[in-house]
């Protein structure tokens, strides 16, 4: 039994194996109902519970379809709506009875801290469905459809665009050190990555170049991704942020600056005329619908990796 609950917890060898798997899960069941289980129905009579601390349409409905093709069920629990470390019961006794009840956990929170104590008081895996640090499974998906198109991740040049200092280019920062990315972050030096993340970064080694100049960070690039200027649960002034970040937002030019063959990514949700124009999502070099789709098979590949 293994958590994912961050990218730098797995080794290259690890990830390599939850992408392939992905990879051939996914061109197993060409022709298949969207829900409709894998022929082995690998997860038949488990089950998954899911707890969402802050919205999600895309995380809540991909894992969902993941855990029915692989032939299980799951659950979803507001946290509103369970004794869930609020007084009536601490956080210890929910993970214990959830363990007796599922076979594994997928939590989205607005609190790291709560999902390692959340996983350490669980006897079955837990998955990071997104925290304020991370989002292990939104790069994991990320990866898989590059690959799809642009070939192995090994040696590309990914941009990342933006705020910098994010759950998102944290994970990307440590997928870059696991699979040989070369990694240019074009942010404003405000929302430039923190201390921790850097000297992880330096510690392993990553490819890794940080500019304010968004055009250099584009240059040669594979592949342009951004997100949202202002995350969820993030406690700023988001005028002042957003008017920071706007000579970050990828349009025409900015893409033209990358390589002709270079891709768009974006985790999604997103914000229109903001940190991207409607010509560059909605335009021929966009993979977003893809990439939200993906989210299903790298799910798979993730769950089947925590119970094996
Ligand atoms: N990308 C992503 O995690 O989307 P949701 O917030 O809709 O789950
Ligand atoms: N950085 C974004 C990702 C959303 C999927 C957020 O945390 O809101």
């Amino acid at each position: 039994m293994k958590n994912f609950i961050d990218i730098s917890d797995c080794s290259s060898k690890e990830l390599r194996e939850i992408l392939e798997e992905a990879k051939k899960r996914k061109s197993l069941r060409a022709g298949l109902n969207k829900s409709a289980p894998d022929e082995d129905k690998p997860f038949e009579g488990k089950s998954m519970a899911m707890i969402f601390e802050k919205p999600s349409t895309r995380t809540r409905m991909s894992f969902d379809i993941a855990v029915k093709q692989l032939g299980g069920s799951s659950i979803i629990l507001n946290p509103d709506g369970i004794h869930y470390g609020k007084g009536e019961e601490t956080l210890k006794d929910t993970a214990k009875v959830l363990s007796e009840y599922v076979d594994i956990v997928m939590l989205r929170t607005s609190s790291h801290e709560n999902l390692i104590s959340f996983g350490k008081h669980l006897s079955i895996p837990i998955i990071n469905g997104l925290s304020d640090k991370s989002h292990p499974c939104q790069i994991m998906s990320d990866i898989f459809t590059f690959e799809e198109s642009n070939g192995d991740i090994s040696g590309k040049t990914i941009s990342w665009i933006g705020d910098g200092n994010n759950n998102m280019s944290n994970s990307l920062i440590e997928s870059a050190a696991k699979l040989n990315i070369v990694l240019k972050i074009g942010c404003p030096k405000k929302y430039s990555p923190n201390k921790n993340i850097i000297s992880w970064a330096k510690k392993n080694k990553v490819n890794l170049k940080i500019t304010s100049d968004p055009y250099e960070a584009v240059k040669n690039s594979d592949c342009i991704m951004t997100d949202k200027w202002v995350s969820m649960n993030d406690k700023v002034n988001k005028k002042t942020k957003k008017k920071i970040l706007k000579p970050y937002q990828v349009n025409k030019k900015l893409m033209s600056n990358a390589k002709p063959s270079a891709i768009f990514m974006h985790c999604l949700p997103v914000g229109r005329g903001e940190e991207v124009t409607d010509e560059v999502i909605d335009g021929d070099q966009s993979v977003v619908w893809r990439q939200a789709l993906n989210r299903v098979h790298a799910q798979k590949s993730i769950i089947k990796w925590c119970l094996d």
